[in-house]
Formats: C-alpha cells, sequence, structure tokens
C-alpha cells in the first residue's frame, strides 16, 4: 500500500513584517536581507495559535479530499513550537475536527519534520495499519524568535500546511531521513534562561547545500531514476541562496525548484505543505508527476522523499 495525497491545505496569518518594518527593529535593510536570503515579508500571528492554523489548513486540505473527519484514523502535526506541551497539537487538532476515530501524535524534527510526518505516516499506511492520515507541519516561530538579534529575525515566519493521504494498492516510493545529533549545537532553542533560537547561519548554509543535494542523489538512485524523471524538486524553504546552490550541485534548471520563501521567510516544518498546497491550488501539479520533497533543519536533520501526484 501507499498513501496518495487527496488533498492538500495550507493557512498563514494576515499580518506581516517587511524587511522595512525589520529595518525599524534592528540594524539590517532590504537589500541586505532581499540579497542574502530572498525573503521580503513574513507572516506573523496576532490571534492565531499553532493549533488554530493547524486546524485551518487541515480543514482546507479535508475539503474536497473525499475523507470526513471521522475516517481519519492517523493524525500527524510537526512542531517544535506549539504554546502548550501538553495536550499535544495533534489531539487538539482532532478535537477541533471532530475526528474521534483518528490516533494522533506530534514530533519534532524541525524545519525537517513534515518529511519525517510523511515517511512516518507511509510507514503507517504501507503496513495496512491505518487507511487515512492527515500530516501537518505548523509552527509559530515569530514566538521563539529574538526580535533584537539581525541574524535570525530576518529569516522566520508562521504559518501551518497540511496533506492527506489515503492508502492505496501500490509499492512505497524511496524516502528516507538522517539525522547528525553530534552537530546539533548548529541551530538550537533552548527553554532556559532565554527561550530563543540560536543558530551558527553559515554552519548551517554548508550542511544544507552539502547534504540536500547528495540526499536527492540518493533518493534518485534508490528510486533508479535521473533527474529528467523529475518535475519538482519542493525544498524546505529557508534561503533563496540554498535552493540555488542545490540546483546548481544537481546541475537542474532552477524552475523546476518553486519558491515562495520571498513571501513566508522560513516557517520550518510547515514550509514544505504551504509550497505543495500553493502548486496544487495554482494548478501546477498533474496526477503521475514525480516531485522530490526535501528538508534540512535542526538535529541535524534532513532527507528527501519522492512523491507520486
Ligand atoms: O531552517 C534551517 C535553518 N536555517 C537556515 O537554513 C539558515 C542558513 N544560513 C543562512 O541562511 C545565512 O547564513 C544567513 C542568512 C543566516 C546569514 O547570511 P550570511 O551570508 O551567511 O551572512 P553572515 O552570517 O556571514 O554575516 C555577514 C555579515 C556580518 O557582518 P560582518 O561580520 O561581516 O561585519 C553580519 O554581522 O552580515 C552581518 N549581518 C547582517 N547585516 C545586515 C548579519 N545579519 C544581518 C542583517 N542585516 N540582518
Amino acid at each position: 500500500m501507499i498513501g496518495r495525497i487527496c488533498g492538500t491545505g495550507s493557512y498563514v496569518p494576515d499580518h506581516f513584517l517587511d524587511n522595512n518594518d525589520l529595518s525599524q527593529m534592528v540594524e539590517t535593510s532590504d537589500e541586505w536581507i532581499r540579497e542574502r536570503t530572498g525573503v521580503v515579508r513574513r507572516h506573523i500571528v496576532q490571534e492565531d495559535t499553532v493549533v488554530s492554523m493547524a486546524v485551518k489548513a487541515s480543514r482546507r486540505a479535508l475539503e474536497g479530499s473525499g475523507i470526513a473527519p471521522e475516517d481519519l484514523d492517523l493524525i500527524i502535526v510537526s512542531t517544535f513550537t506549539s504554546e502548550v506541551l501538553l495536550p499535544s497539537t495533534a489531539c487538539e487538532v482532532q478535537k477541533e475536527l471532530g475526528a474521534g476515530n483518528a490516533t494522533c501524535f506530534d514530533l519534532n524534527a524541525a524545519c525537517t519534520g513534515f518529511l519525517f510526518a510523511w515517511n512516518t505516516a507511509q510507514a503507517y499506511l504501507a503496513q495496512g495499519m491505518y487507511r487515512n492520515a492527515l500530516i501537518i507541519g505548523a509552527e509559530r516561530l515569530s514566538r521563539y524568535v529574538d526580535w533584537k538579534d539581525r541574524s535570525t529575525c530576518i529569516l522566520f515566519g508562521d504559518g501551518a500546511g497540511a496533506a492527506v493521504l489515503k492508502a492505496e494498492k501500490g509499492s512505497t516510493l524511496p524516502m528516507f531521513t538522517h539525522s547528525d545529533g553530534a552537530k546539533g549545537e548548529a541551530l538550537t532553542c533552548f527553554t532556559r534562561p532565554d527561550t530563543y533560537i540560536q543558530m551558527e547561519g553559515q554552519a548551517v548554509f554548508r550542511f544544507a547545500v552539502k547534504k540536500v543535494p547528495e540526499a536527492v542523489e540518493e533518493l534518485l538512485k534508490k528510486a533508479d531514476m535521473t533527474m529528467e524523471d523529475i518535475d519538482y524538486l519542493v525544498l524546505h524553504q529557508a534561503n533563496r541562496r540554498i535552493v540555488e546552490a542545490v540546483a546548481k550541485r544537481l546541475k537542474t534548471d532552477i524552475s523546476r525548484f518553486p519558491m515562495n520563501l520571498q513571501e513566508y521567510g522560513n516557517t520550518s516544518s510547515a514550509s514544505i505543505p504551504i509550497l505543495l498546497d500553493e502548486m496544487n491550488r495554482e494548478g501546477k501539479l498533474k496526477r503521475g508527476q514525480k516531485i522530490i520533497l526535501a528538508g534540512f533543519g535542526a538535529g541535524l536533520s534532513w532527507g528527501a522523499s519522492l512523491v507520486e501526484w
């Protein structure tokens, strides 16, 4: 069995801060941020919570999916920015959706989290343990950003993305994740004394531009495919220069690497499902197309999954 996407949804708060707004808060400029990152705006929670964003994205994903909330038997939420530690975000989403038959849990693999959720759901569906899964990446990074630190506050935004997966007959497509805890210090968010994201930007940059192409090549090898067989590469949206460097290393035209980081910044585990949903709603995705999802982030962690639309 294989989990096929039958619905996608996303949600970002209306309120946003653009680069000029940030240049009033820290010593930076629109020019620096655009050149070094590609980010122009990031949407920031005012009234919403991680749960409310996850629920709004999920409702949109369920609409037209042919799956009713009570048909869901698995809900996985990837997040590390929930306002409450217990109950889990997934259980709160279950309650709001009325998905009483689902088993629910959260996972934290930072910016690679949606891939971990995808792979976990696929493993359950492949085993025949569940039939209909809802997987969500939902993050409120603005809560954990030090708004006085110009090296990080310019990067991040809030939002949620979701996908509904239905088990169908078929063989699982290649997917994997990797972790390197020994390098975890490069990207941290301690709970005390200050709960702020701290990052060695250049170290994470170098890690991403090395590991993502390696992951894509590993995936292609496992799938017995070449880049010519792939329609799109949906990468975690952290920095335009990372996406461009990955495209260059893979000798693949940048047009196959859709981006929306200019509008949302880095929304961690929400970035891949938000982008996937936008592509879906714009009619870019056609049945049978092959898409590689690839993510990287804190842990350190990274991975890639092959999706057939
Ligand atoms: O989700 C995964 C997690 N994160 C990432 O993927 C992020 C990966 N890293 C990056 O995207 C980049 O490393 C950054 C965008 C964070 C930084 O860009 P960079 O080109 O690596 O800049 P840098 O850290 O080497 O800093 C260059 C200069 C420094 O000044 P000096 O020492 O050369 O005088 C910084 O202090 O730019 C300065 N700088 C800034 N200047 C204006 C750092 N942040 C800013 C800023 N505005 N916002």
